[in-house]
């Protein structure tokens, strides 16, 4: 499956060029949750689990689920503050977490403000009832890491997949099965065991963003 989308977007960047001339501005996503998968483009699955994402707030909760019947290679729990500039990284067994401060504020479930719009195209069939999907393009810098993406939204803005790529590695970030609010409020709440953590210091060289959690 992580292999045909993988496919289905590198032709569909290739082969576009039918945008329309509108001025497009980046819309944003709604309250969310669902499931995203992580794939290198080497096909190594690097995690698959549930986010939790409060656009208003914009706060992000990720926590990756061992269960799921694959190999993924991270178990991952964090809650990112993007307007604060901090995130937590949760080890829930161990009640304990980490706090850190975020370099990058981009995320593969908002279309950052300076994106530009690309094209609008259509997955699967546009003729066949209920059988495609149509999808808008951005594509963009990413912010304080050297990379770019591109982010495939769908009419309402719900996010599909976004693909980052830095010089070292490409990452396929696939949103599935998205609903239109949140589920559990409290997932973006700090727990009470970190409330009080002290901020680690950011070592000389290192980014955090949420890419960077899975690289
Ligand atoms: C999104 O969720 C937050 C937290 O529950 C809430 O404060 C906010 O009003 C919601 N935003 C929208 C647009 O529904
Ligand atoms: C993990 O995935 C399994 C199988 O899809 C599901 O039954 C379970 O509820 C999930 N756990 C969490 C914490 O999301
Ligand atoms: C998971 O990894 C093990 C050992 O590396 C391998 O034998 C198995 O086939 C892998 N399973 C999947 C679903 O890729
Ligand atoms: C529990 O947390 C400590 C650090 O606070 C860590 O060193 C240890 O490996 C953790 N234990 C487990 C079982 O995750």
């Amino acid at each position: 499956m992580f292999v045909v989308l993988t496919l289905v977007f590198f032709v569909s960047l290739s082969a576009t060029t039918n945008a329309d001339h509108h001025h497009h501005h980046p819309c944003h996503s709604p309250n969310m949750t669902g499931q995203i998968s992580v794939v290198s483009l080497k096909g190594e699955v690097k995690a698959y689990g549930t986010f939790t994402y409060d656009s208003t707030g914009k706060k992000l909760r990720f926590r990756s689920n061992e269960s799921y019947p694959t190999n993924s290679s991270l178990s991952l729990d964090f809650l990112m503050f993007f307007d604060k500039g901090v995130f937590y990284e949760i080890d829930a067994k161990n009640q304990s977490c980490e706090k850190k401060s975020l370099q990058s504020v981009d995320h593969p479930l908002d279309i950052p403000d300076d994106a530009k719009f690309c094209t609008t195209l259509n997955t699967g069939s546009a003729s066949i009832e209920g059988e495609g999907l149509k999808v808008n393009m951005w594509t963009g810098s990413m912010h304080n890491v050297k990379g770019t993406f591109s982010m495939f939204v769908t009419m309402g803005c719900l996010p599909v997949a976004t693909l980052y790529s830095t010089d070292s590695t490409t990452f396929l970030f696939s949103a599935m099965e998205v609903e239109h609010d949140i589920k559990e409020p409290d997932v973006l709440m700090v727990p009470s065991y970190c409330e009080h953590q002290p901020l680690e210091e950011t070592p000389e060289g290192t980014v955090n963003s949420f890419f960077n959690e899975f690289v």
